[in-house]
């Protein structure tokens, strides 16, 4: 287990994010039925409980369209309801206008980022990609956030454990620590 390096200070896209009013978000992994939606709901949680949700656009995405229109897996559902997330969100594929309406657009994984770049439709759109693993500073072994949808409930919780760091240091990043 390595403690990974904080290294998000280095992200310029992040740091001109900090004084914009809404930030727009939008996580995107492979089917949207997992990692995505539950970042969504994690960093959701964070800004409500902030009471800052008017200065926030949260959503997610997939690259792959094949569960378009369905709740979140049951499996991700149920371990996010333990830890206080309900995760209502309806899976949609990627689309070019979202270069357009988010600032910041976070991949879980090489794939989803490798993706993005290839849809882009210009080098500042590639500009808002960044990976979601570049928020987490908690130890792990993992250089992005591993697809669960194969795993079993570890593979669930350790997700889990990834977007609550991660979303807890991306809002401090963007807000410094303020609404
Ligand atoms: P996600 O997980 O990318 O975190 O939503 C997956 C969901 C569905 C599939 C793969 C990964 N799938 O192959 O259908």
């Amino acid at each position: 287990m390595q403690k990974r390096d904080v290294t998000f200070e280095s992200l310029n896209i992040v740091k001109l994010l900090k004084d914009k009013k809404p930030k727009r978000v939008l996580f995107v992994c492979l089917g949207n039925i997992c990692r995505s939606p539950a970042a969504q709901g994690v960093l959701q949680h964070i800004v409500d409980t902030h009471g800052a949700s008017s200065d926030w656009e949260i959503d997610s995405a997939g690259t792959y369209g094949g569960h378009a229109g369905d709740l979140p897996d049951r499996r991700m559902r149920v371990h996010a309801q333990r830890r206080g997330y309900d995760l209502t969100h309806r899976s949609r594929r990627v689309r070019e206008s979202d270069f357009d309406d988010f600032d910041l657009i976070i991949a879980m994984d090489k794939s989803n980022e490798r993706n993005l770049h290839d849809m882009a439709p210009s080098v500042e759109a590639e500009a808002k990609i960044v990976p979601m693993i570049e928020f987490v500073n908690i130890s792990t072994r993992y250089d992005h956030v591993p697809d669960p949808y194969y795993e079993g409930a570890e593979g669930f919780e350790l997700v889990l454990d990834l977007l609550e760091n991660g979303c807890a240091n991306l809002y401090d990043m963007l807000t410094d620590g303020k609404n």
